[in-house]
């Protein structure tokens, strides 16, 4: 017996017990032999893994080939690459290896001589002095975290929706009507937001014409967290390119909640909003410091590039928070509820004990994240994490590929819908 992701399961593998669904529905009896269509069944369900009699060696077969008969310079290269990535790691984590193995796995696919050069170029980024020094600017005085928090709050130009939204939530009487009558005052929201439910993501059977159908279909408390969500995402204007690309910034804080949506459907979580959005906003922060102080958050990147360090190990070192705490205080600040501020204030918080497992998700989907290299935030090492972190979730390693499939299919969907239009949208 042995229990593989069902992204490693080949046809023609035998079941060695039952697989059903999370609702306990009997899709296949022991002893079954494995179809293709059983195996497409199966990811509709959202099954992430299976027992398998005769699995033991197959696990991830053919991938796992394409990794062996690799060509040893490329192998060599990439085993590189992968051990700069994941420096702030412990490798005695079975996770961390886990997610090295999936990273390794990923890039193997098409991997070849004539590209390795810029697989290397795209984790790594432009070469770096290896001398540099964070150069604190003239004059540097630690920022106060209360007063940074409320000036920056008070800076950022939010969409009047948002705040329209952040009191109608507070009326225990609002109603689905009255709130699709506050989000499609702001056109370019009320289409996001529709587009978004329209979506895979969502996969709902009939077309949501109308936001009053959105919000009856998706719920109230769904709908006025995706609707925050999408408006912070469009006051973080002016950031210079050469410190991040804001495409490649969304892209990262997608990923992280599609993968802590995906992570929660399979702890059977309600309310899997509050985790897309949380996972949405988590590195806002970063935004912030990044304007507020350009240069130094430069140099930082140049020192992270060259010191197995992250930069939020840096960050506290510099300014002594971190963006994740910056930016729990900014949505704090803007009366966002309680639970999406803690999960941001606390996505770096490493081994607490008291972490809802809202936060957990964050936290490991932040990870699954960075090891696969969707998008980026500014850090280009693997945030360290722990089999302790992970098994707070409560799931299996083995989701881990499933996930990662899952995943990769809905980011760039969601990057088009929720970003990377809204100049356009009407
Ligand atoms: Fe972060
Ligand atoms: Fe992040």
């Amino acid at each position: 017996m042995t229990i593989i992701s069902i992204e490693d399961i080949e046809p023609g593998m035998l079941l060695a017990s039952e697989m059903r669904t999370r609702q306990g529905r009997l899709l296949l009896p022991s002893g079954a032999r494995v179809t293709q269509e059983h195996l497409k069944i199966a990811r509709i369900w959202g099954i992430t893994e299976a027992d398998i009699a005769d699995g033991s060696h197959a696990a991830g077969k053919s991938q796992q080939r394409s990794l062996e008969n690799l060509d040893p310079e490329l192998k060599k290269t990439l085993n590189t690459l992968t051990e700069w990535r994941f420096a702030c790691c412990d490798s005695e984590q079975a996770v961390v290896r886990r997610l090295k193995t999936l990273f390794k796995l990923q890039e193997v696919q098409n991997l070849s001589r004539k590209n390795v050069r810029e697989m290397v170029d795209r984790y790594r980024g432009p070469k770096v002095d290896a001398s540099a020094k964070p150069r604190l600017p003239e004059g540097f005085r630690r920022p106060e975290f209360d007063e940074m928090v409320r000036t920056q709050a008070k800076l950022a130009s939010l969409p009047d929706v948002f705040h329209e939204i952040v009191e109608v939530i507070k009326s225990p009487t609002s109603s689905a009507s009255h709130i699709a009558e506050v989000i499609s005052k702001d056109a370019s929201i009320s289409s996001r937001l529709l587009r978004l439910v329209n979506s895979s993501f969502y996969g709902f059977m009939s077309k949501v014409d109308t936001l009053t159908r959105a919000v009856a279909v998706a719920g109230t408390v769904e709908i006025t967290n995706l609707t925050m969500g999408i408006a912070v995402t469009s006051s973080f204007k002016d950031i210079p390119p050469e410190i991040i690309d804001m495409n490649d910034f969304w892209e990262h804080s997608i990923a992280v909640g599609v993968v802590a949506r995906i992570l929660a459907t399979q702890t059977g979580m309600p309310n899997l909003e509050k985790v897309f959005v949380g996972g949405l906003l988590h590195d806002i922060g970063r935004l912030t410091f990044i304007q507020s102080y350009p240069g130094l958050l430069k140099d930082m990147l140049v020192w992270e590039a060259t010191r197995p360090v992250t930069l939020h190990q840096l960050e506290k070192k510099v300014f002594d928070f971190t963006h994740a705490r910056l930016g729990g205080g900014l949505l704090e600040e803007w009366k966002v509820p309680e639970g999406l501020c803690s999960m941001v204030a606390n996505h770096h918080a490493q081994n607490n004990s008291k972490d809802t497992l809202d936060t957990v998700l964050i936290k490991a989907a932040d990870v699954i994240a960075h090891s696969l290299g969707y998008g980026r935030s500014g850090s280009r090492r693997v945030p360290p994490f722990t089999d302790y972190e992970w098994e707070n979730t409560g799931l299996s390693m083995n989701i881990l590929p499933s996930v990662a499939a899952q995943a990769g299919n809905q980011i760039r969907d969601l990057a088009r819908i929720i970003v990377m239009e809204h100049d356009h949208a009407v």
